[in-house]
């Protein structure tokens, strides 16, 4: 087994401790030592060293047992942590990944997922060894309104940052838009799988799972499909989801996200995880308002102003002049990174064959102005920790 081999250590009070100590199939983990010290008592540098994978209680309620992470993570960078949470927010987790925590588990402890978490790490490190364990630069694609263009730029755009990357991993676009995707439809893809197989997978999930659902599309640019069958927003539980791009971020040089219509607590999830969100407008009332809504929400669950970057999509050279895009930016009170032009019926011809527009007419104003934006993210937001 993966993790005989390791030291796993499990910080938490008495109270999570002693039923602990007593479930069944405990001697499954080998290497295995509870310490029991209060939500906040400080961890010594003695107890940490000789282990391999931590786990630590974590009361989100208590300044001191917060520190206490950012506190381990200072001291010991490279080992990986997981927290053990009674019950978490998206805000909860989001500031959790920020202290450079690895995996979250629930409490009372559940011994499966302590076994769980720890062979996925220990997975993770086997994975990384040899090539940087840094996670791909990831871009959430957001719309404003229904038809503003989201799907139509997250396709190109993933394909462009497949042709991009450097290590030769190319990218993934995978469809979050559980009851309406049109990803594969789009670029003419069809898989042996779908997210949802990824997403009921649980303990399974794994590299070569993650292969045998993936589709391909040209250039490098591979697809994870919405499930053929309609599944319930609800169902989606937002761990498995941030496992899964987790996984994919290991896997590829860059991950694409398209995102369905209503922003659920795991569609959140998944838009914090990322490096940017952008947010595709188009210059009408509907859509700006509804763009001003989107960042008011994304600002509210403490995504960061610079991560949100403004798309303008559909503009007609006749009406650029009138309208530019500093005064998107003042309307939205926020700064807008570029614009798409509208290159109708190319991009609905492209789409209506399954092919990528740039398969079709790589010249066209549409894949240009896609690619002067991929290009703004590379150097900018993506480029971060390169
Ligand atoms: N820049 C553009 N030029 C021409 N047609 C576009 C452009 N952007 C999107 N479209 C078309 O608009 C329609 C809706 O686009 P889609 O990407 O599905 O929107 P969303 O994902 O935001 O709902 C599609 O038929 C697509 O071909
Ligand atoms: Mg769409």
């Amino acid at each position: 087994m993966l993790v005989a081999d390791n030291r796993i250590l499990i910080i938490a009070a008495a109270e999570h401790i002693g039923p602990l100590a007593q479930a069944d199939g405990l001697g499954k983990v080998r290497g295995l030592h509870l310490e029991t010290l209060d939500r906040d008592a400080p961890v010594s540098d003695m107890l940490l060293k000789s282990a391999a994978l931590v786990f630590i209680e974590v009361d989100p309620a208590n300044a001191a047992s917060m520190h206490r992470v950012s506190d381990i993570r200072a001291r010991m960078p490279g080992l990986p942590l997981v927290a053990a949470i009674n019950g978490a927010s998206v805000s909860l987790v989001r500031t959790l990944v920020k202290e450079g925590i690895s995996d979250v588990v629930s409490l009372p402890f559940d011994i499966h997922e302590i076994l769980q978490v720890a062979l996925d790490t220990a997975a993770r490190q086997e994975a990384a060894t040899g090539q940087s364990s840094r996670l791909a630069p990831m871009v959430s694609v957001a719309r404003s309104i229904g038809g503003c263009g989201a799907t139509s730029i997250a396709t190109q755009l993933a394909a462009y940052l497949a042709t991009q990357d450097a290590s030769g991993r190319g990218a993934v676009i995978a469809d979050l838009d559980l009851q309406y995707g049109s990803v594969a439809d789009f670029l003419g893809v069809t898989a042996r799988g779908t997210l949802a197989d990824l997403l009921h997978a649980e303990g399974r999930l794994d590299e070569e799972l993650i292969a045998s659902v993936l589709g391909r599309a040209n250039g490098g640019l591979s697809v994870i499909s919405a499930p053929e069958t309609i599944m319930p927003l609800e169902s989606v539980d937002s761990d498995q989801l941030l496992k899964v791009i987790r996984m994919l971020r290991q896997d590829f040089g860059y991950v694409v996200l398209d995102f369905p219509p209503d922003w659920t607590n795991w569609a959140l999830s998944a838009a914090l995880a990322s490096d940017v969100i952008l947010l595709v407008v188009e210059l009408s009332v509907a859509s700006l308002r509804q763009a001003k809504r989107r960042i008011e929400l994304f600002r509210s669950i403490g995504v960061e102003s610079d991560a949100i970057q403004i798309v303008v999509n559909r503009v007609e050279k006749r009406l650029f002049r009138t309208i530019d895009l500093n005064d998107v930016s003042e309307t939205l009170g926020h700064r807008t990174l570029g614009s798409v032009a509208l290159d109708a019926p190319l991009v609905s011809t492209a789409q209506n064959q399954g092919a990528l527009v740039s398969d079709i007419r790589a010249k066209s104003r549409f894949c240009k102005d896609i690619e002067k934006i991929g290009d703004m993210l590379r150097t900018g937001r993506l480029a971060k920790g390169n």
